[in-house]
């Protein structure tokens, strides 16, 4: 059986990423992120549609390189369709379509939200069978600056949203939150960095009453606003005082929320198959607590690998792979959407 080799193409935020996948192994994942958002304390989409335009042919270049194969042995081009910001988007897509068009080959339309769940299937080696991946039924997390829902996974490309948020993503609300502790651009991992030396119970932060499966993470900020201008009344450097406090104790309540509705929805839909992924799924207090419920709770657990957390295009060229498979092409004339469901 021949091998095939897609080259997947991301771009749907302020990381430009491509990478080679043989079959199911990765051969390279290159990523370009982009500094100039950090001053603004957040991705101003003008700022990175532009960068998108200056990195996308050095990253598709590095990572053919890398992968040690010719541009002439790309069978495919899977790129990401959405969901994302629009300008971001058609820069990966222009990029994929001319490509394509000059090799002859077809491209693969991927979902971005497909990409991270489909991240747990990744192969570091060829034929890694030591590695345990999730089996169907399971229930993925997904997590990220922009997303965060519940999905319940019933084969690589058949997917339902369970539960999703009605206002920030779980991102945001690290990085709201870290935005009024005067912590840069993305807050996230600093947040993640001081809650490992704080005590998670010194500050009490509010939680939000949601139906079903669903999350909201808008009040959670006030709540911390209300809080800090409380505190600042009484000790004017209590952020700086207290940092270490205040992130862990904001850390579990995220975490806090986000497992109420995990641990809900495992029971209704009767499934101890339990995935996290996204960029949050980097969080070190997330994939403890995964760890810790998957044991009290009888869960099988999977987690990826950091890389394949936050956005990469490795987790677009294994979707690909699977579209590939089903003979899922795409047609050049497919432009890229901003608001793109599962
Ligand atoms: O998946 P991703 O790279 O991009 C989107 O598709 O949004 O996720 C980026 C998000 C940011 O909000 C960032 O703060 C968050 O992931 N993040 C973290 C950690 N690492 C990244 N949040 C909490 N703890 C971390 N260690
Ligand atoms: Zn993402």
């Amino acid at each position: 059986k021949k091998d095939i080799i897609i080259l997947g193409i991301e771009s749907s935020c302020d990381d430009t990423s491509a990478a080679i996948i043989k079959n199911e192994t990765i051969l390279s994942n290159e990523i370009a992120g982009q500094k100039v958002h950090e001053a603004y304390g957040g991705v101003v989409p003008e700022l990175a549609s532009r960068a998108h335009q200056q990195n996308i042919l050095p990253v598709v270049d590095a990572a053919i390189k890398n992968a040690k194969i010719n541009k002439e042995d790309i069978d495919a081009i899977a790129f990401t369709r959405g969901p994302g910001l629009l300008g971001s988007l058609i820069v990966g897509t222009s990029f994929a379509k001319s490509f394509a068009l000059g090799l002859n080959i077809p491209i693969i339309e991927v979902n971005h939200m497909h990409g991270h769940v489909l991240a747990h299937f990744i192969d570091e080696i060829e034929n890694e069978e030591i590695k345990e991946k999730p089996s169907f039924p399971f229930i993925c997390l997904t997590v990220s600056g922009g997303h965060t829902q519940i999905v319940l996974v019933r084969d690589f490309l058949e997917m339902e949203v369970v539960g999703t948020t009605k206002d920030d993503a779980a991102g945001e609300a690290f990085d709201k939150t870290a935005k009024l502790l005067g912590l840069p651009y993305p807050g996230g991992p600093l947040i993640d960095k001081y809650a490992n030396l704080g005590n998670p119970d010194a500050f009490k932060f509010t939680k939000p009453e949601m139906p079903d499966f669903n999350y909201s993470f808008s009040g959670l900020k006030s709540n911390v606003l209300q809080f800090l201008q409380r505190e600042t009344k009484k000790d004017k450097d209590f952020v700086q005082h207290n940092l270490n406090d205040i992130c862990a104790s904001l850390q579990k309540t995220i975490i806090d929320i986000l497992f109420d509705k995990l641990i809900k929805a495992t029971k209704h839909f009767d499934i101890n198959e339990v995935a996290i992924a996204g960029g949050v799924s980097a969080n070190s207090g997330i994939r403890k607590r995964l760890t810790e419920e998957g044991e009290k709770l009888k869960w099988k657990t999977y987690i990826p690998k950091f890389e394949y957390c936050t956005d990469n295009a490795a987790m677009i060229a294994i979707t690909g792979r699977f579209h590939y498979l089903n003979g899922n092409f795409a047609d050049q004339s497919v432009s890229p959407m901003a608001r793109l469901k599962i």
